[in-house]
């Protein structure tokens, strides 16, 4: 039997997770679901699995890496495609660390469309309005997507998926990627060019220690006036206090977030009998041009499928096959070339 340690359980992991154990006939893998997260105080409740699954806000540093392995645990399954909140280099050579490297890129690159739409055309105080019988159109005129300029940051699964929607729309793109690839219609060219002549701006790359807060003042700044800013990636690209600034400042038309920096004990979370302590956050809810969701742009009935597929397929090549497997984890990772896997081998 596989034991296995669920953190941070929801509602619709467990009907996923359950459902595809149960249609595959998997009766030797358990899982046990927790609805906390993975951090220093909890690693003690995956005392005795072989694994734990965790998700995007868990804790995975070195003090939870050593815990869970003093607990048994041989592997580290994320059911998400970013790892910024695991401690990779400490991971090394101590405890294997798999992901799900794509579920549905359409999920979130469509989610990312129709948040910048959403801003674009007001419609989410349209909803409002007409909620309260009120049909005036005064603050809606939104602009033709056709024609204007989108800055793409990150053409990887995602950013691609985002840049076909946007070729749909007519619209011209501009893209910066660290890696390049070649894309039709698409021009790759630095970042400061691609702040200075985007109509919108959407994040598509990873968060690393080098591109932390990308979106700072000085990105701001240079900025064209009324550029609407979506973020479907994570909340550590931008500087939350220098967006707050540039809103106030009238620079910025909307910014649409479904990633925040400091979303870890927020989001995912009903706090509607809280009172919120972030300053921050509740200043950036009150402006009428920023629209910020839950981290919900991969929810989708597709991606909740392959999540729940990838995962486990992770856990019994781990388990049962001991085989080489992609979707391992390792320091190497963000530099392909020093890559383990590329020469056949195990990450360690
Ligand atoms: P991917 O790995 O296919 O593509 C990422 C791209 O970013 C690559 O082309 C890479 O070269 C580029 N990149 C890496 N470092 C960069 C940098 N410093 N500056 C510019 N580009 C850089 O990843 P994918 O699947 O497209 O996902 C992108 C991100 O979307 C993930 O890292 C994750 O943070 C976020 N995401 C958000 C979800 C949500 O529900 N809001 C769900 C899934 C992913």
């Amino acid at each position: 039997m596989i034991n296995l340690t669920f953190f941070d359980t929801k509602e619709y992991d467990r009907v996923s997770f359950d459902t595809y154990l149960k249609d595959h006939n998997l009766t030797n893998i358990s899982i046990k679901y927790l609805e906390t997260k993975l951090n220093a105080d909890t690693a003690s409740l995956a005392k005795g699995s072989d694994g734990v699954i965790a998700f995007v806000n868990d804790t995975i540093d070195n003090v939870v890496i050593d815990k869970v392995i003093e607990f048994g645990v041989k592997a580290i399954f994320l059911r998400c495609a970013g790892y910024n909140n695991v401690d990779i280099k400490y991971a090394f050579s101590r405890i294997h660390v798999y992901r799900v490297p794509a579920y549905s890129p359409y999920a979130v690159a469509e989610f990312a469309f129709a948040m910048l739409q959403t801003s674009n055309r007001r419609i989410h105080k349209a909803y409002n309005r007409i909620k309260d019988y009120n049909f005036s159109l005064v603050g809606f005129t939104g602009s033709d997507l056709h024609s204007k300029t989108v800055g793409v940051i990150g053409t990887g699964k995602i950013g691609k998926v985002f840049i076909d929607i946007a070729k749909g729309f007519g619209m011209k793109v501009l893209a910066y990627d660290k890696y390049p690839s070649n894309i039709d219609g698409v021009n790759y060219v630095e970042l400061d060019e691609l702040f200075s002549k985007s109509d919108y701006i959407s994040l598509h790359c990873p968060l690393t220690e080098e591109n932390y807060h990308m979106i700072n003042k000085s990105a701001l700044d240079k900025m064209k006036k009324n550029v609407i800013i979506v973020n479907t990636s994570r909340g550590g690209l931008i500087d939350a206090q220098a967006l707050l600034d540039a809103i106030k400042s009238r620079k910025i038309s909307g910014a649409c977030l479904d990633v925040y920096e400091e979303e870890s004990d927020i989001f995912f979370v009903d706090k509607s009998n809280h009172i919120m302590d972030d300053n921050i956050l509740l200043q950036l809810i009150a402006m009428p041009n920023v629209i910020i969701t839950s981290h919900q742009a991969f929810l989708t009935n597709e991606a909740l499928d392959n999540i729940a597929e990838t995962t486990i397929n992770n856990v019994v090549s781990f388990f049962e096959n001991n085989s080489i497997s992609e979707n391992e984890v390792c320091y190497h990772c963000p530099n392909m070339a020093n890559c383990k896997k590329n020469r056949k081998e195990k990450c360690f």
